[in-house]
């Protein structure tokens, strides 16, 4: 599996803070099955400041677990827009993560992701199940239809951050709102990968059948680390 969505830097944001978490997370991750990690750090100017360091320190460590590490970075929207000109894509494609936070989908944010677009970046909104509620639907299928992208996280899935999301996750998953799964993991404590997990679920609630789950968990992913110009990131709905 490739996991698009996570915090393995240390002390940078509030992912791990010593270089012994992020080991340890990696060795989590490996074994759960993950091949390819994009790290995907809250960004902030101290991250800018010190990215290539921190990110090479950090993909050598993975290097000796077995995960190849690829850079990125989880904007705000707001932050995206100011740094349109310099953002830090995954894994050098032109995709880019971001998260709205504000829990409300004015008619400004259509603008705002056009902007984003037309300077060439394709857009993933990152775990819309947790920013925003049943009632959006209607808006969250408009940025579908401009070509936004959707990460839904592993947690949601296996139900980690209560019923309500768990529902939404599957409703999102059932209108082919989401593109790819990926952990968000930011610690060994409360927010883990909890992608083993969350196939199990998604198994359950797909008549077992774990083909979109391959494509949302590994198949959609490359085609960002691969940087494909041929393949495209597919829509698959949960039956
Ligand atoms: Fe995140």
């Amino acid at each position: 599996m490739i996991d698009i969505h996570c915090h393995i830097l240390w002390g940078v944001d509030d992912g791990p803070q010593l270089p012994e978490e992020t080991e340890e997370l990696l060795n989590l991750a490996k074994a759960e099955g993950l091949t390819d990690i994009i790290a995907t750090s809250h960004y902030s100017p101290y991250l800018e400041q010190v990215y290539e360091e921190k990110f090479e320190e950090a993909a050598s460590v993975a290097r000796s677990v077995g995960i190849n590490l690829y850079s990125g970075c989880e904007y705000k929207l707001q932050d995206a827009l100011l740094l349109k000109d310099r953002l830090i894509t995954l894994a050098g494609s032109d995709f880019i993560l971001v998260e709205i936070t504000s829990g409300v989908l004015g008619d400004f944010v259509y603008n705002q992701v056009y902007d984003l677009e037309l300077a060439g970046y394709q857009v993933i909104l990152a775990h819309p199940e947790r920013s925003f509620t049943p009632a959006d639907l209607p808006k969250l299928r408009k940025l579908g239809d401009m070509g936004v992208y959707f990460q839904i996280t592993a947690g949601s899935i296996a139900g980690k951050f209560g019923k309500q999301i768990q529902r939404f996750a599957f409703k999102l998953l059932k209108e082919g709102l989401c593109h790819f799964v990926a952990s968000d993991a930011h610690d060994m404590r409360k927010r883990q990968f909890y992608l083993n997990l969350a196939e199990r679920w998604f198994s359950r609630a797909n008549n077992h059948n774990l083909n979109a789950w391959e494509t949302l968990s590994r198949i959609n992913p490359s085609v960002i680390t691969e940087k494909s110009t041929v393949r495209k990131v597919m829509q698959v709905y949960l039956v």
